[in-house]
């Protein structure tokens, strides 16, 4: 079975973005850890990164048409993307919401989600394992 990784804004600087809160792994580095975690869960999975809101919309759209199942770290987008919330609504298959950090516990801002609403699950604070928690709460699903 397919499923997509999707990072949001920024995340394409892991490894030299504020590492004592998003750690040293770089994002290929989190792309291989990724595909390696699928393929034990019978996942094949193909991780994307953009900071552009309009490409994110068009790869969930095109996931809602072969009803592909996501994994979705929408990084700052999270807290204020409607346009972004409105595409996750549309999918067909299992959303999991993932985030590195624990936004809960830091500034104001990050306390809402705009997108926890209509994701499956949420997924956060543990770093690069809420990714590997999370495709297996999509296997589970999705399976
Ligand atoms: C993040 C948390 C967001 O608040 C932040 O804007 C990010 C990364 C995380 O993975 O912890 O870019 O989604």
């Amino acid at each position: 079975m397919r499923a997509l990784v999707l990072n949001g804004p920024n995340l394409g600087r892991l490894g030299s973005r504020e590492p004592e809160i998003y750690g040293s792994a770089s994002h290929d580095e989190l792309a291989n850890r990724c595909a390696q975690w699928g393929e034990e869960l019978g996942l094949q999975v193909e991780v994307r990164q953009s900071d552009d809101e309009a490409e994110l919309i068009s790869w969930l759209h095109a996931a809602a048409d072969s009803q592909t199942p996501v994994l979705l770290n929408p990084a700052a987008f999270t807290h204020y993307s409607y346009a972004l919330r409105d595409a996750c609504a549309a999918l067909r298959a299992p959303l999991v919401e993932v985030h590195l950090s624990n936004p809960a516990a830091r500034e104001e801002f990050r306390r809402t989600s705009v997108i926890s609403g209509v994701a499956s699950g949420t997924i956060a604070g543990f770093g690069l394992d809420s990714y590997r928690l999370g495709l297996l709460a999509l296997a589970a699903m999705a399976g």
